[in-house]
């Protein structure tokens, strides 16, 4: 069959069918562009696309089909073991760069990391720092670690439960924990460790914050939080009386990070 036929048949949006022919394939964009016309499927190809096409259409996301999310314009190799990284995140990456600034060797400690997209995305772009990573989740170090490699930054890992097996004193401490409740995950694929947490949702994101404010030291606080937990501002003001605290919007005008600085 003709990839332009298989393309007008399919029940799957038309770019979308186009990029999942591409990447089962491993066809460039360029070169599809140039031979859609023309090519065509065996079989065997065939059934690998429609195989991926009915994944997508029974919802998968595309990333846990092909192993790959994009981050900030970078490429990570990510499994069901751990988030796909949103854009949203990148806003915590933003505000941290604005802290470093011109300054060096800071201890900057990112808290669940996942496919470390973010650290790595910190640590390619500045790279004069030293960086941790930590997560609950084994499998999802292992991620980090590969992806780290991949992009060739230096960053340490460390299992740990929040801040329990951390043993450095960070300058920044950046964090998307999850905050959603059970039914705001049901429809989402990602692990619902990385989503859901425990207890109600700012439980762990509250959990960690008391464990900063027991370091007794200045540090510099980024947390990725959900649109309808301004609440934690409060919470934080009793923590660090002395700090500013504010929370940045996303570019839909959602309330998306809440950072203190001193
Ligand atoms: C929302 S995901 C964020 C992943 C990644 N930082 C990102 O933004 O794409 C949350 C991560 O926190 C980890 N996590 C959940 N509970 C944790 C805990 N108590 N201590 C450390 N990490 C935890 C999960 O395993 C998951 O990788």
């Amino acid at each position: 069959m003709k990839a332009s036929e298989f393309t007008k048949q399919s029940t799957v949006e038309k770019n979308k069918t186009e990029e999942i022919i591409q990447r089962t394939l491993k066809i460039s964009p360029e070169r599809f562009f140039i031979e859609k016309e023309n090519l065509i499927f065996s079989n065997s190809k065939l059934r690998r696309v429609q195989k991926n096409i009915d994944r997508y259409k029974s919802g998968e996301p595309i990333e846990y089909i092909f192993f790959q999310a994009s981050f900030n314009g970078n490429i990570f190799f990510i499994n069901k073991n751990v988030l796909i990284p949103r854009p949203e995140t990148e806003l915590i990456l933003q505000k941290t760069f604005k802290i470093i600034g011109k300054k060096k060797n800071l201890k900057i400690l990112e808290i669940g990391t996942g496919s470390g997209a973010l650290i790595i995305s910190l640590a390619k772009r500045a790279p004069y720092q030293n960086y941790f990573a930590t997560d609950i989740s084994k499998k999802a170090l292992k991620i980090a670690q590969k992806n780290s490699l991949r992009h060739n930054t230096k960053i340490n890992f460390i299992v740990s439960n929040l801040l329990e097996s951390v043993n450095i004193l960070p300058d920044i401490i950046i964090a998307n924990l999850p905050y959603l409740n059970k039914s705001e995950a049901r429809n989402l694929a990602d692990p619902k460790r990385a989503l859901v947490s425990p207890g109600y949702p700012t439980y762990l994101i509250e959990k960690l914050l008391m464990q900063i404010s027991k370091m007794n030291r200045s540090i510099y606080i980024i947390l990725e939080i959900g649109y309808n937990q301004q609440n934690l501002k409060k919470y934080c003001k009793k923590l660090f009386p002395k700090s500013q605290i504010s929370i940045m919007k996303d570019p839909s005008g959602y309330n998306r990070v809440l950072a203190v600085t001193n």
